[in-house]
């Protein structure tokens, strides 16, 4: 098993950043050390969805949480925070991960991406390499968070596996997939001890509502059409993110360096079957008329290159990790609609006029969507 003392964790404060760290410094992950979460607070980052973390683990003595504020693409940046907080292990979550809004205005995700990924992967390089000489058998390693999108789309059968040869199909699939490129890169031509994880979609508490399940949640909460593109019929693989942030540990800690893991939730849904769930879930929790929220389903034009199908086949993973997913998806999906009935304020934050006069004047008056 591999030990840290210092993780950097990279776009903290977004959805699944925001819930690895909270996992990390809880007594169930068994991790000891201490984490720094480095954001640069774009739209999708809320450092008020780690409020609870940084009252208990962020003051004291022996404070076990810090925030700094920066970007992944400033050199000198990071190359400070490395050298300040002596980071010996590197999970990568920071990213743009709108697949809508990378088709909107893709430089973001070009210079976030990939040009980000470069930065860490080569501050990571130098200041471990002076450190430890020889890297491949240094006690660190850079953890990246990658996408099944970077595979490109299925039919009706088959599954991506570890060996499916990546063919990204939007701005975003392919920032990510010249990322993971440039994570294997690093391996192989400097030794840089790395490990890669590819998902598929993951839904949970404080998911920006940009994304599909929470968006319609709120619509719903709100009475607001629930816009669905093009026939519905498209079909993702849900994970619950706490199932994604056990595998991600799991992997860095007993992971084969250089080698790359799919996690998925082997649980595929087309969209509009599964947002007439969400409608069940919803209903009974408000008390709404399933038959009122059903009127509110609108379909809409298409997203452009919308990828039909997305199935994950995570055999290795539970194989030789001996991982699984633990949370089903009825119990997932009502534990998100209940924590976003219950979390007005943290909604409220983000769908109030400041929220939106941002993002008019960087998208648009379609908030970022394409449809
Ligand atoms: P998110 O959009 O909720 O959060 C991204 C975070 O990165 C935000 O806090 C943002 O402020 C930060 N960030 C963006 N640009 C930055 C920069 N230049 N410097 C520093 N911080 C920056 O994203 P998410 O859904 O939590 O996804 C996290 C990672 O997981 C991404 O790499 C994404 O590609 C990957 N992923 C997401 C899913 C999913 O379903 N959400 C599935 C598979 C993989
Ligand atoms: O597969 C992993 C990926 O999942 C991650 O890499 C991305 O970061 C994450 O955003 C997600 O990408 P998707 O494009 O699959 O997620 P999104 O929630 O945007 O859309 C899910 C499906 O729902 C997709 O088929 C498009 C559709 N959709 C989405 C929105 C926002 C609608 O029909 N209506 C909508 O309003």
């Amino acid at each position: 098993m591999r030990n840290f003392n210092t993780i950097l964790i990279t776009g903290g404060a977004g959805f699944i950043g925001s819930n690895m760290i909270r996992y990390l410094l809880s007594e169930e992950s068994g991790f000891k050390g201490v984490v720094i979460n480095v954001d640069l607070l774009t739209y999708a980052g809320n450092l008020e969805s780690l409020i609870d973390v940084e009252k208990s683990f962020g003051g004291g003595s022996n404070p076990r949480y810090k925030f700094v504020k920066a970007d992944i693409r400033d050199r000198s940046a990071i190359e400070n925070i490395f050298k300040n907080y002596n980071v010996d292990c590197v999970i990568h979550f920071a990213a743009e991960s709108h697949v809508d809004r990378s088709i909107l205005g893709p430089e973001a995700f070009i210079t976030t991406n990939v040009l980000g990924t470069y930065t860490l992967l080569d501050v990571a390089r130098k200041y471990w390499q002076e450190i430890y000489g020889t890297l491949s058998d240094a006690p660190v390693l850079f953890h990246h968070i990658s996408t099944d999108e970077v595979y490109g789309s299925l039919g009706d059968t088959g599954y991506f596996t570890e060996n499916t040869p990546y063919d990204p199909r939007s701005p975003y699939s392919a920032s990510k997939a010249g990322s993971d490129h440039l994570v294997m890169a690093y391996h192989h031509t400097y030794g840089l001890p790395v490990t890669l994880t590819n998902c598929s979609n993951n839904y949970g508490p404080y998911q920006f509502p940009e994304k599909f399940i929470p968006l319609m949640i709120l619509n719903m909460i709100e009475d607001k059409p629930l816009p669905v593109y093009g026939d519905g019929k498209n079909i993702r693989d849900w994970l619950y993110v706490e199932d994604h942030n056990v595998a991600v540990w799991q992997v860095i800690r007993y992971g084969k360096v250089g080698e790359k893991y799919n996690i998925g939730g082997e649980n595929e849904w087309e969209n509009i079957r599964l947002l007439e769930y969400l409608i069940q879930i919803v209903s009974e929790e408000t008390g709404k008329p399933q038959e009122k929220l059903k009127e509110l389903i609108t379909f809409v034009k298409d997203r452009p290159g919308h990828d039909r199908r997305y199935a994950i086949d995570c055999t290795k993973i539970k194989h030789e990790l001996g991982w699984k997913q633990s949370v089903s998806f009825e119990e997932g999906l009502r534990k998100t609609v209940k924590w976003y009935l219950d979390n007005r304020k943290w909604v409220d934050h983000i769908r109030s006029g400041e929220y939106l006069k941002w993002i008019e004047k960087n998208y648009g008056e379609r908030g970022g969507r394409v449809c």
